[in-house]
């Protein structure tokens, strides 16, 4: 640890404001030399958060991205759900560059494991909903959460019973073959194939199983720090986000207790991440979204392609209506404003401020998520900058027109701006405020 550990006990939550890829990644990296450890709470290896270190660039998935930082440990919680071929890959890629993964990962026994028929499902179904697909990243997760809630799940301590799991997976398969060669005219899975495979699987990690909740609570009272890395953003939350075009697991601040095991007391500041635009992967609607030459040279210069699945990312100005929302029910402390840099040049940046949806206006997203789509957007225009904003470290080597565009986000999206980041590299920061001071 870098910092004094001097303060009381802080436990920081870093999460997405927007539709997910807001560089959350890069900022848990940032503060992980700073705590003891880093915890993912929700979502599973749909995530794909990038970190950049002397221009090395690193794609994680389900790993925390405090793996770079050798002091912090690093934990998948119960609320993830856990594909142990995309673990196994990640760790393995990890290992081979020579990052220690297994004596600093655990993984707690409650994750619902995403089994090779949740896959299957997930792309039979947006193959099957044609134009009105979701547009998921096809890794099997909402199927996954849907057996966790539905009780049918096979979890990660399953894995470790033999007459137990052949029970549960007979049962689950038996369910799944079904509607796979029924429904969708597709080939049953093998039940011995699945076992096995599962097993093999299994006991490659079996050494990182291990008490999550507890061990919070014991870093907890120790005086530890704690970073908890979401994943996704605000407006993919299966309940407060763009239903249906959403993820499947709650993406907002509650899923930190509930997908980790701690008490919301334990929780000093949540870092809401926004880019200082918007973008979204995937179907659903998107309220500023550009079609034209500004939004395309947002996309170039922003590289905005997904890091999961390589999709283009579609773009658009801010949208502090649905930061507004995000900062409210997050209880955002403060924002990280990232990928300042990528606005360099527009003449004219564009702020949507309030939404009309038949004559009225809004202040904050419908709370019917269909109107979503029939919205038009009240702009503000702030004039923009032709200096190079890349990598400045200070707020005050900003230009004037950036430093005021940042000002007007803090009174339009409702919370301080506590970080900028001004480039993808680690070290490509201005911190106003840190979130562990
Ligand atoms: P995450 O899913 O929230 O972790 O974000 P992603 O990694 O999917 O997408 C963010 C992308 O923006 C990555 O390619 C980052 O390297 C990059 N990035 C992050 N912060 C900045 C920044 O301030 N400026 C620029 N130009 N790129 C950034
Ligand atoms: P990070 O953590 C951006 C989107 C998908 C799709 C919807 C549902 O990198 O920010 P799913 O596979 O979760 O069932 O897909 O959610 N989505 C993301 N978009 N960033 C992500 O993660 C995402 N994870 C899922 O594109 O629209
Ligand atoms: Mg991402």
């Amino acid at each position: 640890m870098t910092m004094s550990g001097t303060g009381s006990a802080k436990s920081v939550v870093v999460l997405g404001t927007q539709w997910g890829d807001e560089g959350k990644g890069k900022i848990v990296d940032l503060l992980s030399k700073d705590v003891d450890a880093v915890v993912r709470f929700q979502g599973g290896h749909n995530a794909g958060h990038t970190l950049v270190i002397d221009g090395q660039k690193t794609v994680l998935h389900l790993i925390p991205s405090g793996i770079l930082n050798a002091d912090a440990q690093c934990m998948i919680g119960n609320g993830v759900v856990v594909s142990l071929e995309a673990l196994k890959k990640e760790t393995e890629d990890l290992e081979s560059r020579g990052v220690d993964v297994r004596s600093r990962l655990k993984i707690s026994p409650a994750c619902p494991v995403i089994m090779p028929y949740h896959e299957k499902l997930d792309l039979a179904r947006e193959t099957a909903l044609g134009k009105k697909a979701i547009g998921t990243t096809g890794r099997g997760i909402g199927p996954a959460y849907e057996d966790k809630v539905s009780r049918r799940g096979i979890r990660i301590s399953d894995l470790y019973n033999h007459v137990l799991l052949s029970e549960k997976l007979e049962e689950a398969l038996d369910f799944h073959n079904f509607v796979l060669e029924k429904y969708f005219h597709m080939q049953r899975l093998s039940f011995d194939r699945v076992l096995d495979d599962a097993l093999q699987l299994g006991a490659c990690f079996s050494e990182l199983v291990a008490d999550v909740a507890a061990e919070l609570h014991r870093l907890r009272s120790d005086g530890k720090r704690v970073l908890f890395e979401g994943a996704q953003g605000s407006l993919l939350d299966i309940d407060h986000g763009t239903y249906p075009f959403v993820t499947s697991s709650n993406t907002t601040v509650g899923a930190v207790c509930t997908g980790s095991g701690i008490g919301p007391d334990a929780i000093d500041y949540v870092l809401g991440i926004t880019k200082a635009y918007t973008t979204r992967v995937g179907s659903g609607p998107f309220p500023t979204e550009l079609f034209d030459d500004i939004g395309a040279g947002i996309a170039s210069r922003g590289d905005e392609f997904g890091a999961t699945t390589g999709r283009p990312r579609r773009c658009g100005w801010l949208d502090a209506v649905a930061l507004r929302k995000a900062a409210q029910i997050n209880g955002v402390t403060g924002f990280c404003v990232t990928k300042l840099d990528v606005l360099d040049g527009v003449e004219t940046i564009k702020v949507g401020t309030a939404y009309r949806l038949g004559g009225e206006r809004l202040e904050l997203p419908p709370l019917n998520s269909e109107a979503w789509a029939d919205l038009e957007v009240e702009y503000e225009s702030f004039p923009g900058w032709q200096q190079s904003t890349r990598g400045v470290t200070r707020f005050d080597d900003l230009p004037f027109n950036a430093r005021a565009y940042i000002k007007s986000m803090e009174s339009l999206c409702g919370a301080p701006v506590h970080m900028i980041s001004t480039g993808p590299d680690r070290k490509e920061n201005i911190i106003l405020q840190h979130p562990l001071a």
